[in-house]
């Protein structure tokens, strides 16, 4: 059991931590569903980036799953070996492109034709080959929130199958290009496995077809988004989820690659927030406190769950909105939220805020983002300070 009082009381809040034990379970059952088989599972880095967590993961042989060279950079910092980096995302400018390729990171992931021209463009200019491999789109609904559905034709995400042909057959002729992978990702928190299913097995039908015209390729990348319970949703099992995959690459031998975020750190994460005040406005009632939007934005972003527990109290649960004090209609962390009557000073834990909680968080109306604990084998430790008022004007200039 975590020491929340007592995190709250040494650390301040408000306050994240991170319960590594957690994630290497989680860690550990998703390896387990695919043993025997030959497979990476590179951290989505951006659920969480923070270098302890990022390097927790290493430790356990994990790769990483990065969307900026900023991330990159991250890993490599973090002790992730750059043989188990992939660097995804729809938008690469030159410069993450030249450092990603210089870096020799596994492979980057390609989501457009014209940004294959902008990799072997580099790769010529350095005079090397350029590891890549493709973001299929499959036009599949994943039947998750429109914000976090990426595998249809209007998402902005990856490239239709002809397109990827083509890439493939320039690739294959390029004295730039080495294509190694192909990749598919088609939206976070899922819950329904037919979906995934149904993108590997037209995706591995694309890996057949290419076979066909000789382009061999080592990687199949399944993306991420293993959906975790906030509420009482039904989840995959990573059994499950590992067995689809198998079944629709049933003899194709490839390199499965997974790139789990939410997956790994959700359920592991507490955001730690106390209570300022209640007020009534009418009928209305609001717990105010010392958390906001700033530094959890999914409910306010998604209109997401999280469940909230008033630590030590007993009494008769009303409905409150729990609110905090960003000047935005918007920043609540729960609406018509059952909770016992609150005082100054209680405390309040906000679970399965290990993924994107922090990482999506921001200094509007001057808030320092909070501290970042772990806790392991019982044992807390800081990972990331408090930031100060003099952090968040450190790169201004001109006010004097
Ligand atoms: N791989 C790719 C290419 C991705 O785009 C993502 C997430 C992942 C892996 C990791 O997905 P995960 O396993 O965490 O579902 N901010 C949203 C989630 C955005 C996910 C973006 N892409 C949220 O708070 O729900």
């Amino acid at each position: 059991m975590i020491q929340f009082q007592a995190l709250a009381q040494t650390y301040g809040t408000p306050l994240y931590v991170y319960d590594f034990d957690a994630m290497k379970e989680q860690f550990e059952s998703l390896k387990e569903a695919f043993r025997g088989r030959k497979s990476i599972l590179a951290y989505a880095v951006k659920a969480n980036s923070n270098l302890s967590v990022i390097k927790h993961f290493a430790q356990l042989g994990s790769g990483a799953d990065c969307v900026s060279i900023g991330e990159v950079r991250r890993a490599l910092m973090a002790g992730v070996p750059k043989y188990r980096i992939l660097f995804s995302g729809v938008g690469k400018r030159d410069d993450e492109i030249r450092e990603a390729i210089q870096s020799d990171i596994l492979y980057i992931n390609l989501e457009s034709e014209g940004e294959l021209s902008r990799v072997e463009a580099i790769a010529k200019e350095l005079g090397v080959k350029a590891r890549i491999s493709i973001r299929v789109n499959p036009n599949i609904d994943p039947q998750t929130h429109p914000y976090i559905s990426t595998g249809l034709h209007d998402n902005k995400f990856g490239v239709e199958i002809d397109a990827a042909k083509r890439m493939y057959i320039h690739a294959k002729n390029s004295d730039n290009l080495d294509a190694v992978g192909i990749h598919f990702h088609i939206g976070s928190q899922l819950t329904q496995l037919e979906p995934i299913y149904e993108a590997a097995v037209i995706v591995a039908d694309l890996l057949r077809s290419l076979q066909a015209i000789d382009i061999e390729l080592k990687f199949f990348d399944i993306g991420g988004g293993l959906g975790v319970r906030y509420n009482d949703e039904t989840t995959i099992t990573p059994y499950d989820y590992a067995q689809a995959i198998l079944g629709a690459l049933k003899g194709i031998d490839v390199t499965i690659i997974c790139e789990p975020g939410r997956f790994l750190t959700a359920n592991a994460g507490y955001f730690l927030t106390k209570v300022l005040y209640e007020k009534q406005n009418g009928a209305k009632r609001f717990v105010v406190v010392d958390g906001a939007m700033n530094d959890l934005i999914r409910p306010s972003l998604y209109n997401a769950y999280h469940r909230i527990e008033a630590v030590g109290k007993t009494s008769e649960a009303t409905p409150v909105d729990v609110v905090g004090p960003v000047c935005e209609s918007g920043d609540f962390l729960a609406k018509n939220y059952p909770l016992p009557a609150m005082e100054h000073n209680d405390l309040l834990v906000v679970h399965s805020a290990g993924a994107y909680g922090f990482g999506m968080g921001s200094n509007y109306n001057t808030r320092g983002r909070s501290a970042e604990i772990a806790v392991e084998n019982g044992e807390a430790r800081i990972i990331r300070a408090r930031e100060t008022f003099e952090d968040l004007i450190a790169l201004e200039r001109e006010y004097l």
